[in-house]
């Protein structure tokens, strides 16, 4: 949550803030600011402004353009309301900073230092800035390290100090922070998605570490004061297919790049005719010895994990619980040898999850993560990590990089039956010819994207919905739902179809859309029986469904949908395709901000 730039170089400043601050904006969009430090000046400027980066530009053109460093940021509010004067950087004595994190202790610093009467807003962050000129006496890092002993929460600070100009100082806990040298300047950033434009190889602050940009490039000192190299790490998408590509929005574009984001995710793991985590360093062992798997993940990844159970359960008969990560460290979750946690995050810096993994490695089990950014925190912090390839995600709510972590489930799964003697050769054969059939299937739903388009007309005059399935259906529903809620604002709830008589039905009225997802064999005829008693409680339903399993229940051909076919187990993922096409035109048709819907961030780093 919140974006955090960082430049000094030849090129003008203020513009590599601004535009940085646009990539960055889907990490927090309530209010922007930036601190440039001009030339032969004294302090630095700053304007910070309520609303997205766009209206920080306007406030921007009386500040020059001859700058030897500057800051910037993105908000997402979490202490204090969103208002011109929390917007950051925070101004304190000769103290600027930008801050990504929670200081949880912030009310006994105000006490302690006696800051009371010297704050000008509501934040936690201005008292951090508060209590670093409080330490300050000309010496940068002694005084970052003296203020981050008395810090309690989660961390990353880009900073400048008045009387160090064309110096960036930088330092984190938890909350990540990259770097960058380039051959026009120095970058900071609080993620790589800023970074791409500029570099191809970036490293990751290691926490408590000290950096400063400067015109020398990047010095990084340990908690000791040593100089310690970068790690350097390659970014691995093609940046050339930054920006929306014509699209209206991220979104749109994310979805249609799903058949490239599993053809690379799943591609590596097929090693003649095998599945192989080999280029991970997994051992067979993991597959072999672990008997039971806790699958933890927040939303849209979770909803990967669910998927994930059930081919656990189906092809390698491995228990499998799902747990959301925000509530798994309060439920006693029993974690025995032979437990293996899968971690599930796009971002890789969710802070419940890796809340969740340090729990259950506490306990002793092994975590293997699934993580799409590449270094992220997530993924230092698990024992084994399997990258999806979905290149960078901007649009808030998550398309490719559900499907392409439900990909790494279906090898996964495969991968641990084939190594259980559980899947005869024939098998392990057909089920890698579905999951390198998957691009093309998806190519198929986006083709018929514009029917889907008028399936959400359906949607458009109600404010709530429901969603009904079951097995693998329902799984996916839930994302489907997920989705439809959170960019479109209807309020929408997956509903097992068989449980709907235990109370839901009684929600079901007059011209409420139902979307019936009928995919899975052995349940279609259950599923039909289901849509028939929401029908005659005069829902309206659209139906998803196969021709195979087609049935005539009086649909409007309109209110129709029907998937290409996949065996049963891999009908997940041209479903998703359409629940999320259906959530994106809602959303667009009801003239939203598709990719920024209200109140959400991209990466949620705060518990
Ligand atoms: C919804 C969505 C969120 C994320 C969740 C976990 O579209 O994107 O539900 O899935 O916040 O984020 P990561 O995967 O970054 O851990």
């Amino acid at each position: 949550m919140c974006g955090i730039i960082g430049y000094i170089g030849k090129r003008s400043t203020k513009e590599i803030l601004l535009d940085s601050l646009e990539l960055l904006e889907y990490r927090g969009y309530d209010s922007a600011g930036i601190a440039l430090f001009p030339n032969g000046a004294d302090e630095p400027t700053i304007r910070k402004i309520a609303g997205r980066v766009s209206n920080l530009r306007e406030v921007c053109g009386d500040v020059t353009d001859e700058a030897c460093a500057g800051i910037g940021h993105t908000r997402w509010a979490t202490h204090g309301g969103v208002s011109d004067a929390n917007a950051h950087p925070h101004h304190h004595g000769r103290v600027t900073l930008v801050h990504n994190g929670i200081i949880e202790n912030y009310k006994e610093l105000i006490k302690e230092y006696n800051l009371k009467d010297q704050l000008l807003s509501e934040t936690d962050t201005e008292v951090a800035a508060s209590v670093l000129d409080h330490f300050y006496d000309g010496d940068p890092e002694t005084a970052i390290r003296e203020t981050v002993k008395v810090l309690k929460g989660t961390f990353a600070f880009a900073i400048l100090f008045s009387d160090q100009p064309g110096k960036i100082f930088a330092v984190r806990n938890v909350s990540p922070i990259v770097v960058a040298m380039t051959d026009h300047g120095a970058l900071l950033a609080s993620d790589v998605a800023a970074l791409g434009v500029h570099a191809k190889e970036y490293a990751f602050l290691p926490e408590y570490h000290v950096a400063c940009l400067s015109s020398k490039g990047i010095i990084v000192h340990d908690e000791k004061r040593h100089e310690v190299p970068l790690q350097l790490m390659t970014i691995d998408w093609d940046t050339s297919r930054g920006g929306k590509g014509g699209y209206p929005f991220y979104m749109e574009k994310e979805i249609h790049e799903q058949p490239d984001a599993i053809k690379d995710t799943v591609s590596p793991h097929i090693v003649n005719g095998k599945t192989s985590f080999a280029e991970e360093g997994i051992p067979d062992s993991l597959f072999r010895e672990n008997q039971n798997i806790v699958v933890i993940a927040c939303g849209t990844a979770m909803h990967a994990g669910l998927i994930g159970q059930q081919l656990f359960h189906t092809l390698a008969n491995i228990h499998t619980d799902v747990a959301i990560a925000s509530e798994f460290t309060y439920t006693n979750p029993v974690i025995k040898p032979g437990t293996l946690v899968i971690a599930v995050s796009q971002s890789g810096e969710t802070i419940d999850t890796l809340e969740a993994i340090k729990f259950a490695k506490k306990k002793g089990a092994k975590v293997l993560s699934i993580v799409n950014v590449k270094g992220s925190t997530i993924a230092d912090n698990s024992d084994y990590c399997i990258y999806t390839h979905a290149g960078p995600e901007i649009a808030v709510a998550s398309t490719k990089a559900f499907t392409s972590q439900a990909s790494v489930f279906y090898l996964l799964a495969i991968h641990a039956a084939r190594l259980n003697g559980l899947l005869s050769t024939e098998e392990v054969a057909h089920y890698l010819d579905e999951l390198n059939r998957i691009p093309e299937i998806i190519t198929q739903i986006l083709d018929k994207k514009s029917f889907i388009q008028k399936m959400t007309n359906k949607f458009l005059s109600h404010d709530q919905a429901f969603m009904i399935g079951r097995g693998l259906d329902y799984s996916l529903l839930l994302e489907g739902s997920l989705k439809l809620k959170e960019i479109s604002y209807i309020h929408s709830e997956a509903y097992a179809s068989g449980e709907l008589k235990h109370g839901t039905i009684a929600l079901i009225t007059n011209g409420i859309p139902v979307v019936a997802l009928v995919t899975q064999s052995a349940l279609a005829s259950k599923e039909y029986s289901n849509i028939r008693e929401v029908q005659s409680r005069g829902a309206s339903v659209l139906l998803i469904t196969r021709q195979s399993l087609y049935k005539d229940m009086n649909i409007p051909e309109e209110d129709t949908f029907i998937l290409p076919e996949m065996d049963d187990l891999f009908m997940t993922f041209p479903a998703a395709v359409v629940m999320q096409l259906i959530a994106y035109y809602t959303s667009s048709a009801k003239g939203y901000d598709v990719d920024k819907p209200r109140n959400l961030a991209k990466v949620v780093t705060v518990e």
